[in-house]
């Protein structure tokens, strides 16, 4: 892809500006509100360092509606502040008249972050740009904004309100992160030579089914490799037996249905599914191995499944070392207990040894900064579902957005 198919920071002088900066600084937090891992803020320096004579306004979501970490953006703001060693003005609200006086009054050189916008039920419509243009949010906040810079590559795939809406009405820009993920991924899998092998792990079931189909069908990888909740989801389509507390678990985060879906692309795909042979049982922190056959068979003992297991972690690791390119997603386990990180660990240094590997962003991204890995993967993304569909070849709504903008801007 181009780059000049969309516009960059130097294409517009932004000195002085207000500029509406959307980033994705959606991040791990603990129970208590603290972000566990900072690698999205970090990520997100360059292009607030060189807008540092621009009226800045920052906008980000964090988490989804109904999870325990759907938090407000403060601890987000002091973050950032101390990363960029400066105080940064925070309203906990997003478009009220209060937030637009502050917007008013900034000087060149001030930062202000809004609240969550997930807060805004609208943000997470699935609309084209110019349906969301005509939001209150975008109705009420772009009179006083100059610029929208979207900068948030890890929700480019939603079609949501504020990467989707401003685009419409504003002339737009990708910030320095959405310019480097687009420059390196474009050198990924899409269209590479020689065996290429997705492992998908984690929680997003529903992310990683699509993905499964889309790579599977488009002869994008040769195969998939699950593990996580993702391959849980597999295993009771394949069995039916994983135990009640693992079934439990999938139909308390909505993915009963998935396991329909997951059948019917067994029946399609089998032997281009690569699913666990063993896992790793969570007897009270221990780690208990655990071979599939044998799984929900004894039902005095219902624990969870919380890794692969030692079998599975030697036969895919093996496969990913063989693999011209790897694009891994996913923590295979609960990686954040002791007991647990093995095979997230193993499966990550095996993809330092294939030809060219990429590590979706999110829980993995911060396994790998954890362990010190990063200058061993070609590129450790900031995104988890975008990337995956960036390198399934999907157009992502919110590059098309801003392409789209690109080309009016020009014709003007
Ligand atoms: C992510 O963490 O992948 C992005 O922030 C997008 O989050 P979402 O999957 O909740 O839309």
């Amino acid at each position: 892809m181009s780059v000049k198919e969309y516009l960059t920071i130097e294409d517009i002088d932004l000195s002085g500006k207000t500029v509406l900066c959307r980033l994705d600084l959606n991040s791990p937090m603990t129970p208590d509100n603290r972000i566990l891992d900072d690698k999205r803020f970090r990520s997100s320096l360059n292009t607030l360092k060189e807008l540092d004579d621009s009226k800045l306004v920052l906008m980000s979501h964090q988490s989804r509606p109904g999870k325990s970490d759907f938090t407000t953006m403060e601890p987000h703001t002091q973050r950032l502040s101390d990363l960029l060693d400066r105080d940064l003005i925070y309203v906990d609200s997003i478009f009220s008249s209060g937030t637009v006086s502050e917007i008013k009054k900034l000087g060149n050189g001030d930062i202000m972050m809004l609240e969550n916008v997930r807060f805004f039920s609208e943000e997470s419509l699935k609309r084209s740009a110019q349906e969301h243009a005509t939001s209150h949010m975008v109705k009420r906040l772009s009179p006083f904004i100059d610029v929208y810079i979207n900068d948030a590559f890890a929700v480019s795939h939603r079609s949501h309100l504020s990467i989707m809406g401003f685009t419409w009405l504003l002339p737009s820009i990708a910030g320095r992160l959405m310019e480097k993920e687009i420059h390196s991924l474009s050198k990924g899998c899409y269209g590479s030579e020689g065996m290429c092998l997705y492992v998908l792990g984690g929680t997003k079931v529903d992310d990683s089914l699509k993905v499964v189909k889309h790579v599977l069908s488009n002869n994008m990888a040769d195969k998939v490799l699950l593990t996580g909740v993702v391959a849980n989801v597999f295993l009771a389509a394949k069995s039916g037996n994983i135990g009640k507390l693992n079934m439990d678990f999938i139909k308390s985060q909505g993915y009963a249905d998935q396991i329909l879906q997951a059948q019917k692309l067994i029946k399609e795909f089998d032997n281009r599914i690569g699913l666990p042979k063993d896992v790793a049982l969570d007897k009270n922190g221990e780690r208990i191995e655990e071979g599939i056959d044998e799984l929900g068979k004894n039902t005095n003992v219902d624990l969870y499944i919380h890794d692969i297991g030692l079998e599975t972690i030697v036969s895919f690791s093996e496969e990913i070392k063989a693999a011209q390119t790897v694009i891994m997603n996913g923590p295979a386990g609960v990686f954040e207990k002791d007991a647990f990180t093995l095979g997230t660990v193993e499966l990550i240094e095996a993809a330092t040894q294939s030809q060219f590997s990429v590590i979706g962003g999110g829980h993995i991204a911060a396994a790998v900064e954890q362990l010190g890995m990063e200058s061993r993967i070609d590129h450790v993304s900031t995104g988890g579902g975008a990337c995956i569909d960036f390198l399934a070849g999907e157009k992502l709504p919110g590059i098309e957005a801003l392409k789209d903008s690109a080309v009016k801007y020009r014709a003007k």
